[in-house]
């Protein structure tokens, strides 16, 4: 309904009421066929939070979620709320809704022509996406402490440096299993093809998580990432991360060093060296 997407907000958090009763029923279907189709495919290459998330939440269940009944169940778990938003906000503001334990999510959902790929976050995307590892305690600490540490990136002007850790890990993290690697970026978990392409395609690097190499990484937004990033457990991103003072960090970065995204470099510990095939087909088909 494109008359959803239009909806702004006059509220300064940015927020909107859901209006989950407005949603018609096509949209109600789209979800339903995303979710049954994301997660059949998911099992087996998300990691089981991601997967446990999805079923503590009932997110399969009827249609579109109704965000005030997924945030009554969530916050019993682990304090998170998800909140109504048209599309993207401002940095300041989505930093301060994940500090206070809040998750912006779209209201509105794709249309069929979009089913495998839109370039807004609509709510397929935040909350199949991005809900579900919210009811993992640690991943929870994690995103409200990124929260926080958005806020005082700000502050040192290394948006852009906290912006790749996001990306890297939120959007596109990999983590290694006793089964072996597995999906919890929702970038990745809400994409049919990268789903497929992230864990089995021969073409991106697998690199083994480096905060400050994170951190001065450039990505993609127009395609499949040409590196991933892969932890070991939500714990070590935790140490690594939240248990880190960045302002000494904040200072080294300002040199403005950045590595592309497809570089391997000499300190990288390599899950699995990218062939590069995949991006330098598409380079020359442009
Ligand atoms: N510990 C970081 C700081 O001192 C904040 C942070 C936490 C950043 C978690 C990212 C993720 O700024
Ligand atoms: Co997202």
């Amino acid at each position: 309904m494109i008359l959803r997407q239009r909806r702004t907000s006059d509220r300064p958090d940015f927020t909107i009421d859901q209006d989950w009763s407005s949603y018609t029923a096509d949209e109600h279907a789209i979800w339903n066929e995303l979710y049954a189709r994301q997660r059949k495919l998911l099992v087996g290459r998300a990691d089981d939070a991601l997967l446990e998330g999805h079923d503590a939440l009932n997110l399969g269940r009827g249609g579109i979620p109704n965000l005030e009944k997924i945030s009554d169940e969530l916050e019993k778990m682990t304090g998170w709320r998800v909140v109504s938003v048209p599309s993207l906000v401002p940095d300041d503001v989505f930093f301060r809704h994940l500090a206070n334990r809040r998750f912006p999510a779209g209201a509105f959902i794709r249309t069929r022509e979009e089913l495998d790929y839109i370039e807004e976050p609509d709510i397929f995307h935040d909350v199949f996406g991005h809900v579900p590892l919210l009811t993992n305690p640690v991943f929870g600490d994690y995103m409200q402490a990124y929260g926080e540490g958005g806020l005082r990136a700000l502050k040192f002007d290394r948006l852009k440096n906290l912006a790749a850790l996001y990306w890297y890990t939120v959007e596109f993290g990999l983590i290694e299993t006793p089964n072996g690697l597995r999906i919890y970026g929702a970038g990745i978990s809400s994409s049919l093809k990268e789903s497929i392409f992230a864990l089995d395609d021969p073409s991106p690097n697998r690199i083994r998580f480096d905060l400050e190499r994170v951190l001065r990484t450039n990505y993609r937004i127009d395609d499949f990432q040409e590196s991933y990033f892969v932890i070991r457990s939500y714990d070590e991103l935790f140490r690594a991360t939240v248990d880190t003072d960045f302002a000494p960090l904040y200072d080294r970065l300002s040199d403005g060093k950045r590595h592309a995204p497809a570089t391997v470099l000499a300190g990288d510990q390599l899950v699995h060296r990218g062939t590069g095939v995949y991006a330098r087909e598409r380079a020359r088909a442009k």
